[in-house]
């Protein structure tokens, strides 16, 4: 049996990895933060003193990118943040996190090695290159302020100091070039539901995902 694949895109900080966690927590499915892969490596250039519109320098990192980087606190920096827009943009740096990405939702991995019913990948590009034949695709979108005064807090608890205004103009310039770029650009698949997330709590976005979720498990147990 194929793992149920839930696909959920949208740009930074609209919700996704904390909608992504919990949709996987309740059906019991493996979970993979794809974002978490790029920053890994615009991480990687950065400690090694280059710079992350370097394409043979990122590439190479892609190509060399150890699991254990994927736990590294500073990932959730904005160096790393800005950094992984940068290295996202480079064709070589896709293809070699493509792989990765289509074992794993072909696979679903859990927690102890075997094989979840499920898989929720959240990215940019999921619903759109990865698993475009995902059976659930929702689009996460909140307004870029919206967004930034999440960014803001989640950069504060963490000690980073951090302004309102430096933060939004970071989302923006992400999102421009997150949408801007040739390869796998950041967009709404065709057939994926909208969600936005500006005027909802984490509940409320959970409640009317898994309810998108469990439509669809019912509709492809009667056909
Ligand atoms: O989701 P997060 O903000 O952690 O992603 C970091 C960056 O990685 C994004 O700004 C985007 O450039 C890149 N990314 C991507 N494709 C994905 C996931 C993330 O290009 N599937």
């Amino acid at each position: 049996m194929k793992p149920f694949v839930i696909a959920l895109d949208g740009p930074a900080a609209a919700g996704k990895g904390t909608l992504a966690k919990r949709l996987a927590a309740h059906f019991g499915f493996a979970h993979l933060d794809t974002g978490a892969l790029y920053r890994a490596v615009g991480l990687a250039v950065l400690k090694a003193g280059g710079d992350p519109t370097d394409a043979a320098a990122a590439t190479k990192a892609a190509q060399n990118l150890a699991p254990a980087t994927l736990r590294d606190p500073a990932l959730r920096s904005a160096a790393a943040g800005d950094a992984s827009s940068k290295v996202a943009a480079i064709p070589g740096v896709r293809q070699a996190l493509f792989d990765f990405q289509r074992r794993f939702a072909a696979t679903a991995p859990g927690p102890d090695g075997r094989p979840c019913s499920g898989v929720v990948l959240d990215g940019r590009d999921i619903g759109t290159v990865i698993c475009p034949d995902a059976p659930v695709k929702i689009f996460v979108t909140a307004t870029p302020e919206a967004r930034a005064q999440r960014r803001l807090k989640e950069l504060q608890e963490r000690g980073e100091t951090a302004i309102y205004a430096r933060v939004l103009e970071d989302i923006r310039a992400r999102d421009a070039r997150d949408a801007a770029r040739a390869d796998a650009p950041m967009k709404a698949a065709d057939d994926a539901v909208h969600l936005d997330t500006s005027d909802l709590d984490i509940d409320q976005v959970f409640e009317r995902a898994k309810e998108i979720v469990e439509r669809t498990i019912v509709d492809q147990r009667r056909s």
